[in-house]
């Protein structure tokens, strides 16, 4: 299966101009299944709830949409995409999967970073997984990286490849994901923007480094700091099938939840 990422730097507010870039940089690409960063159309440093209202689409009546699903078509292939969601008068920070057929699931972000506690609302969608060919797709958005149980429940879900669309302005999710890839023993597939989102009120640096991670927490690839990047590789799903960790221990098997009951 051939999978990647585009690391890229949306502009702000500018969401014809950040489709048009996505569109023509993959419209000869060759793949099954490539993320984009979170709200990789509107950019991610809003001034406040209104801007968001302001930006945000319905997927079932958007152009961007319209026009992904229509790249999917052409190119067979698969896209997760982090996306500012309008749903009536709720606003979303959420990441869609969309195929040949159009949309094939909505993400909620479930764990909202610091200001978007301001401009989004809650995610309200239970996590799930999705099928492209024989491979299992989990999907979680940025910062969601620091709740192990997303990964976790997703894994317990049978997920082979977390989707993971990001802008991340901390240091520390790409060596975090390594540890979620190994003790879960999936692929996951971190994408982050670069360059900075410079607005009136001030400017928030982006850390790109996107990367690609194996079952056993291994880096396989990973882009540089402040580059664009479109990665694409060959992976193998069934590896995130195989969950022991030594000869006697697996990973979801060896679990004791009947100890674990104050997690909730
Ligand atoms: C983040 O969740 N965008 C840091």
């Amino acid at each position: 299966m051939k999978v990647g990422y585009y690391q890229f730097r949306p502009l702000f507010g500018k969401i014809r101009h950040n489709l048009n870039k996505v569109v023509k940089t993959l419209e000869d690409v060759n793949a099954d299944l490539i993320v984009l960063p979170e709200l990789a159309f509107t950019g991610y440093y809003f001034k406040d709830r209104q801007e968001v209202k302001s930006l945000a689409e319905d997927p079932d009546n958007s152009i961007t949409i319209d026009s992904l699903s229509a790249l999917c078509r052409d190119r067979n292939f698969h896209l997760v995409t982090g996306f500012a969601e309008k749903q009536k008068d709720k606003y979303f920070n959420s990441a869609l999967l969309i195929g040949p057929k159009g949309i094939e699931h909505i993400y909620r972000k479930l764990h909202l970073f610091n200001e978007e506690k301001n401009w989004f609302d809650d995610g309200n969608i239970p996590l799930q997984i999705n099928h492209i060919q024989d491979a299992r797709i989990g999907i979680m958005v940025c910062f969601d990286w620091a709740f192990p149980e997303v990964t976790r429940v997703l894994a317990l879900q049978n997920a082979d490849i977390i989707c993971h669309p990001s802008n991340l302005v901390l240091a520390y999710c790409q060596q975090t994901m390594l540890t979620r890839c190994l003790e879960n023993k999936v692929y996951a597939i971190t994408t982050n923007r670069f360059g900075f989102d410079k607005r009136p009120f001030g400017n928030l640096k982006f850390t790109g480094r996107s990367q690609i991670v194996a079952p056993g927490g291994t880096l396989i690839h990973r882009a540089q700091s402040q580059r664009e990047e479109l990665y694409i590789m060959e992976i193998d799903p069934a590896l995130a099938r195989d969950k022991s960790i030594t000869a006697l221990n697996e990973v979801l098997a060896d679990r004791r939840p009947e100890y674990y009951s104050n997690l909730n």
